[in-house]
């Protein structure tokens, strides 16, 4: 492995990590709720140590992330999956402890095998409640959305075999939102709670964000917990590692059509593609937004697709070639994310422990790119 560290990197910050693993553990202990990582969001295991001292277990959306929150996180290993494939079941049976159904056709399927296995089994419902605006695709409530059983293709058979309900609704929300799903789901599911172990109430909640509210989720927990006689889960991703990464990147040149764009060693496309896909202007260290400050530039990556744009930025003073850039909140959905589109290399990985000492963790070369082609 190269052992240098060269822009590009995702840089992880111990120091923030931990603030916002202070808050879930408060969160947990005042409500009594069990939180999990969800992987989706962040796998970078070689910090699974720190977060596992915190949190209760991980996620996963399938079998590789599965896997590896059963042998790098520890706890209580959970498993989502739209639907499940026949050759890859009992490998999940391996990992998972809880194993969450999208329909009640899929636990027909599994549902015997999982639980003459041990496993804690669930359905996944669809309370068919949005509280999210212009974001169809992180909608799971959405108009024809395949995420969850609805209140209409619920079977009642299934409660003989299931321990608990999951939804998963929100994105980037506050605690304001789940209480009114929470609602939709008392109103759709309620009936069929009691006599279940656990409710699982997904991820999105921005938890350690500064503005949310942390005091109504905590009794949004405690009451469900206590009407109801069960266990509650929350699975958050985001708020795990939200504003604890970094992305550091170098100039490489400015050129001029009309405005000044600065053409970064990192991508859009492939190191920060929510950036695209949400899409979502990512912040940078000591910028402004456009013409706020003296010198605007345009932030490009280095890829022959003309929309790798990851915004317009100004600055006090203009940019050279070579100088550092740095994107901020960097760690969620990002190295879960990354591709090689154009040859492009990945970005190393790197970690900030608690004294400022920055530590190499993973370098990439040609061989990542060329072994999965
Ligand atoms: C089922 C499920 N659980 C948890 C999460 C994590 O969500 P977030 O990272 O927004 O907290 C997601 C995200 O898509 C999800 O689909």
């Amino acid at each position: 492995m190269n052992n240098k560290i060269r822009t590009p990197y995702f840089l992880v910050d111990e120091k923030k990590l931990i603030e916002n693993l202070e808050i879930l553990k408060y969160v947990s202990e005042k409500s009594g709720a069990k939180i999990l990582l969800a992987q989706k969001a962040f796998s970078m295991y070689s910090v699974y140590p720190i977060i596992s001292k915190y949190l209760y277990g991980s996620t996963a959306s399938g079998i590789y992330e599965a896997r590896l929150g059963a042998e790098e996180f520890g706890g209580e290993t959970h498993v989502f999956s739209p639907a499940y494939r026949a050759d890859e079941f009992d490998e999940i049976l391996k990992y998972a402890d809880h194993i969450v159904f999208n329909s009640c056709k899929q636990i027909e399927k599994y549902g015997k095998k999982a639980k003459d296995c041990g496993k804690s089994i669930g359905l996944r419902v669809n309370p068919e409640c949005s509280t999210q605006e212009g974001h169809e695709i992180y909608d799971p409530c959405s108009f024809g959305s395949r995420l969850g059983t609805t209140i209409s293709n619920f079977d009642e058979n299934v409660l003989n075999i299931i321990d608990g309900l999951h939804f998963h609704t929100l994105c980037e929300q506050n605690s304001d939102d789940l209480k009114t799903t929470v609602d939709a789901f008392e109103e759709k599911f309620g009936k069929y709670i009691k006599g279940l172990k656990w409710l699982n109430l997904g991820g999105g909640h921005h938890i350690t964000r500064d503005d949310y509210d942390r005091d109504l989720l905590i009794n949004i927990v405690k009451y469900l917990r206590e009407k109801y006689n069960v266990e509650v889960y929350l699975e958050p991703g985001e708020a795990v590692v939200l504003n604890s990464g970094y992305l550091v990147s170098e100039v490489l040149e400015i050129v001029n059509n009309g405005i000044d764009i600065a053409i970064l060693d990192t991508s859009a496309a492939c190191h920060m593609p929510d950036v695209i896909e949400m899409p979502y202007r990512p912040p940078v260290k000591d910028s402004g937004k456009s013409n706020e400050k003296k010198y605007t530039y345009r932030f490009a990556g280095g890829t022959c697709l003309a929309g790798d744009i990851m915004g317009d930025y100004s600055f006090d003073n203009p940019l050279k070639e070579g100088d550092t850039i740095i994107f901020e909140d960097m760690a969620l959905y990002t190295m879960v994310k990354t591709n090689t589109f154009n040859g492009m290399p990945l970005p190393q990985i790197a970690f900030k422990n608690i004294n400022g000492e920055i530590q190499l963790i993973k370098s990439f070369d040609y061989n990542d790119f060329k072994c999965r082609l």
